[in-house]
């Protein structure tokens, strides 16, 4: 297969990385690509919003599949400009249509999907500008903390917890009147609050059958204990140690099947990743959020567990026989920990030059924003790069990925400590 993969992070090179393996590859272009995915095939440094410029290079390269990384594509419609274009109509792309990836895309569409299909999730309401008033309502009639949620993409951004009734209305019309969040935040999702530790769970599915990938927990906060602002994902573990079997059984039960099913009930033929971001509540589980692609940093370490052939699940999707295909995955325990640039969520500084990679043997490094000048690997981002590690269990597992960290050295380099520590 010609495979063309679309994004730059470090879930990207994870699965370039994971691509080059298979036996059914015989040539891969990412685009745009990062320093870290240029040694498993070559980078194309194009506007992958630019569906023509994306169209011209799946003709220039002969490509026969089409992988997308990250949502705000799907969310635009890639999928849907493949379909209806007469040139590329039967080259198949992993990630949904523009209707299916709206289980991202608009958090109000998520929240009536679920509602339809019974999936257990946060009760809720939804407002607009016309209606803040009986927003207004809604917050006195809820107990705090107060969740707003923009319905639009928002680049992680969209959502706000509130402690107190006073600051959830200033919000709550700083996002419908005043347009905090642009566009996205034209329409606003109040939820009640729900109390649990989050895991994430993975499925692939061709629209009719599906197949989980491991479950795993990402660490969003920059500090310590979790503590501090929100980031992209400071590192994740997989497998999660309280996802028992029982827990597991029920995400499939309640949410997995039903959600797959509702999609094909509701016509939407969704080829690609589903994301459940969930919550355990006294042991039952709720979708916090669907995302309608992999996530990051989960992905580096779901897809290294991942014994299969890759690309003949893929196949699998495009061609609506993924229930013939067989998915194994690594026993061991895998954790990934984020190193990223100084100040970052906030002001930080990129170009710094990346040392030691060449010296790394017990880890896999996956670069999240990386350039190359020449041979030197420079920061391109406030998340740089992530160091994957397996281990007999999670703690082995942590301290190679921290033995690796110590490698390596970019000014102003800071990564968290405490990978793991809530599970441990
Ligand atoms: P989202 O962008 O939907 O993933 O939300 C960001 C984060 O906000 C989640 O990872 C949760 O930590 C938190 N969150 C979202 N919705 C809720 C909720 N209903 N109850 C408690 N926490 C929530
Ligand atoms: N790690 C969370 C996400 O990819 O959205």
């Amino acid at each position: 297969m010609r495979v063309l993969l679309l994004g730059s992070g470090g879930r990207e090179h994870a699965l370039a990385w994971k691509i080059a393996q298979s036996s059914m590859l015989d040539e891969l272009f990412i685009a745009p690509g990062n320093a870290g995915t240029r040694a498993h095939g070559t980078n194309v440094d194009i506007d992958t919003k630019d569906f023509q410029a994306v169209k011209a290079l799946v003709l220039d390269k002969n490509i026969g599949i089409v992988v997308v990384g990250p949502e705000d594509l799907l969310v635009l419609g890639i999928h849907d400009f493949f379909l209806a274009d007469e040139q590329l109509k039967n080259i198949p792309v992993i990630g949904p249509d523009k209707v299916g990836a709206q289980l991202e895309g608009s958090k109000d569409f998520a929240k009536q999907f679920m509602m339809r299909h019974n999936i257990p999730t946060a009760k809720y309401a939804t407002f607009t500008k016309d209606t803040l008033n009986e927003g207004y309502e809604f917050l006195e009639s809820m107990k705090p903390p107060y969740v707003l949620k923009a319905d639009g993409l928002a680049a992680g951004k969209g959502v706000l917890i509130l402690n107190t009734l006073k600051e959830a209305k200033a919000e709550l019309k700083n996002m419908l009147a005043d347009a905090k969040f642009g566009e996205a935040s034209s329409r606003v999702v109040i939820e009640q609050f729900l109390k649990g530790i989050e895991l994430s769970v993975f499925a692939i599915t061709d629209g009719d059958s599906f197949k989980i990938l491991p479950e795993a927990k990402d660490y969003k906060r920059i500090g310590e204990g979790d503590t501090g602002l929100n980031t992209g994902g400071m590192g994740a573990i997989s497998p999660v140690p309280f996802a028992d079997d029982t827990f597991k059984e029920k995400i499939k039960n309640q949410i997995i099947i039903p959600t797959v099913k509702g999609l094909k009930a509701e016509g939407i033929v969704y080829k690609g990743f589903i994301f459940f971001g969930l919550i355990n509540v006294k042991g039952e589980p709720y979708v916090i959020e669907y995302n309608c692609r992999m996530g990051d940093p989960e992905t580096e370490v779901v897809i290294p567990r991942l014994k299969s052939d890759i690309l003949d699940l893929f196949e699998g999707v495009a061609s609506g026989t993924l229930s013939e295909r067989d998915i194994l995955f690594d026993d061991r325990s895998a954790c990934t920990v984020m190193m990223v640039s100084g100040g970052y969520p906030e002001e930080f500084q990129k170009g710094k030059q990346i040392y030691g990679l060449n010296a790394v043997t017990d880890s896999i490094v996956f670069h999240a924003g990386t350039t190359s000048d020449g041979p030197a690997v420079m920061s391109a981002g406030g998340r740089v790069l992530t160091i994957t590690s397996f281990g007999k269990d999670l703690s082995v597992a942590l301290r190679r990925s921290y033995e690796t960290a110590e490698k390596i050295e970019f000014e102003d380099a800071y990564y968290r400590k405490d990978i793991g520590f809530d599970v441990l």
